[in-house]
C-alpha cells in the first residue's frame, strides 16, 4: 500500500477533480484497489462521489466520518478499533468521508503539535494519527488524501503520515510562490519532528505507531493546460502563460525534488502531466456524481464533448501510468 497527499495550499487549482479522477482511473483502467480519505472539512470530494441523498445519509443519520478517526483521539480515547469505509460505485473507490466539524479540530491539532515539538508523547500520538489509520489499510493498493488548501494543522498531520505527494499546479505567478511556501514548510516541519523523535527517543514505544519518522518524498506535479490561441491556423500558447509556466519546472526541482526526493531520478519525470481546461465537462461531472471519463450522453454529452471525454479518459490513464512508475521508483 502506498499513501499519497494531493497537495497545494493554493486553492481552486484543481486538487478535488484531480484525485477522484486519478483515484477512478486507477481503480477502472488499472484494477487497483483505492481509498479516499477526505480530510478537507470543505468535503468536496465526498460530495463529488456520492449522490445528494447518500450526503445527507452520511451527515444527518451521523454515518462514519474522518472526525470519527480523529475525536477519539481527541478526546484521550486512544486510535480508533475500526474503519467504516463507503464505497463509491461510480468511481470503483472506497470513501473515509469528509465531515466539516473537522475545521474544529484544526486548533486542537495545532496545540498538539506545539507539545509534540517540545518532546510530549500525547501530542506527538495525535501528530501521527493518520499513520494509525493508514496501519489498518494494508489491503489496498493505494490511499488517497484530499485536502483544503492551507499549511494547517490538519495537512501537516496528513503529511506526516503519508509516504509521498502530488501537486496540481495552476499556471500563474501565485502558484510559483506557492511551491517556496511548501518547501519552507515542510523543510520546517520535518525539522522539528525529527527534533521531537530525538528527544522522546527512550520513550518511542509508548507512542504505539510502527517506525514513527518524516519519510515524505515528493512524487510529481500536474500544470493547468492554459488557453492556446490560434494564430494562421495552429495553435499557440498565449506569450503571458507561457513566461510563468516555463518557470515552473526550474522552482519545482530546486525547491521540491532537491529536498523531498530521496532518489535521483530525471527531473523530467516528475511532470505527470497537463489538466486540460474541460468546462462545461466538469459540472456534468458533478452533477452525474461520475468520473469525466465515463460521461455518456444519458448525463448530458452531446456533440464535440464525446471527443473530449474520450481525450480526457486518454489523457488520465497516461497521467496515472506516469504517477504508477513514479510511485514504483520512489517510494
Ligand atoms: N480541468 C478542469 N477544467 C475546468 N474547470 C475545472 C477543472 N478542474 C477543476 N475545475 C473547476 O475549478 C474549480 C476548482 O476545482 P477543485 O475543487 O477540483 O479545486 P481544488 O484545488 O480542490 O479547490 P480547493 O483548494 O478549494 O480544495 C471547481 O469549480 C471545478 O469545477
Ligand atoms: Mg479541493
Amino acid at each position: 500500500m502506498k499513501s499519497i497527499a494531493v497537495f497545494n495550499n493554493k486553492g481552486g487549482v484543481g486538487k478535488t477533480t484531480f484525485l477522484c479522477n486519478l483515484a477512478a482511473s486507477l481503480s477502472h483502467h488499472g484494477g487497483k484497489k483505492v481509498l479516499i480519505v477526505d480530510a478537507d472539512p470543505q468535503c468536496n470530494a465526498t460530495q463529488y462521489m456520492f449522490d445528494d441523498t447518500t450526503v445527507d445519509e452520511i451527515y444527518e443519520k451521523g454515518g462514519f466520518t474522518i472526525l470519527d478517526v480523529v475525536k477519539p483521539l481527541a478526546q484521550g480515547k486512544g486510535f480508533v478499533k475500526a474503519l467504516h469505509v463507503r464505497e463509491s460505485q461510480s468511481f470503483k473507490v472506497d470513501v473515509i468521508p469528509g465531515d466539516p466539524s473537522m475545521s474544529l479540530e484544526e486548533d486542537r491539532l495545532a496545540s498538539d503539535w506545539v507539545q509534540a515539538t517540545g518532546g510530549d508523547i500525547r501530542g506527538l500520538r495525535t501528530t501521527f494519527l493518520f499513520s494509525q489509520l493508514l496501519s489498518q489499510c494494508g489491503n489496498y493498493d493505494y490511499v488517497f488524501f484530499d485536502m483544503g488548501p492551507s499549511l494547517g494543522s490538519i495537512n501537516r498531520a496528513v503529511l506526516v503520515a503519508v509516504d509521498g505527494f502530488v501537486t496540481p499546479m495552476s499556471t500563474d505567478i501565485f502558484s510559483i510562490r506557492a511551491i517556496d511556501n511548501i518547501s519552507l514548510s515542510l523543510s520546517t516541519w520535518k525539522k522539528k519532528l525529527e527534533r521531537a523523535l530525538e528527544d522522546v527517543a527512550d520513550s518511542i514505544d509508548d507512542l504505539e505507531i510502527d517506525n514513527p519518522c518524516w519519510h515524505l518524498q515528493f512524487v510529481g506535479y500536474l500544470t493547468q493546460q492554459y488557453t492556446a490561441k490560434m494564430v494562421r491556423g495552429e495553435k499557440q500558447p498565449v506569450r503571458a502563460f507561457d513566461k510563468i509556466a516555463k518557470k515552473i519546472p526550474l522552482r519545482i526541482e530546486k525547491q521540491l525534488i532537491a529536498h523531498f526526493a530521496d532518489q535521483e531520478l530525471p527531473s523530467s519525470t516528475f511532470d505527470l502531466g497537463s489538466i486540460p481546461t474541460l468546462n462545461s465537462l466538469i459540472p456534468l461531472a458533478q452533477s452525474a456524481h461520475k468520473p469525466i471519463f465515463t460521461l455518456r450522453s444519458s448525463d448530458g454529452v452531446v456533440g464535440a464533448h464525446f471527443s473530449k471525454v474520450k481525450e480526457y479518459e486518454e489523457n488520465i490513464r497516461d497521467i496515472a501510468v506516469r504517477f504508477g512508475s513514479q510511485v514504483g521508483a520512489l517510494l
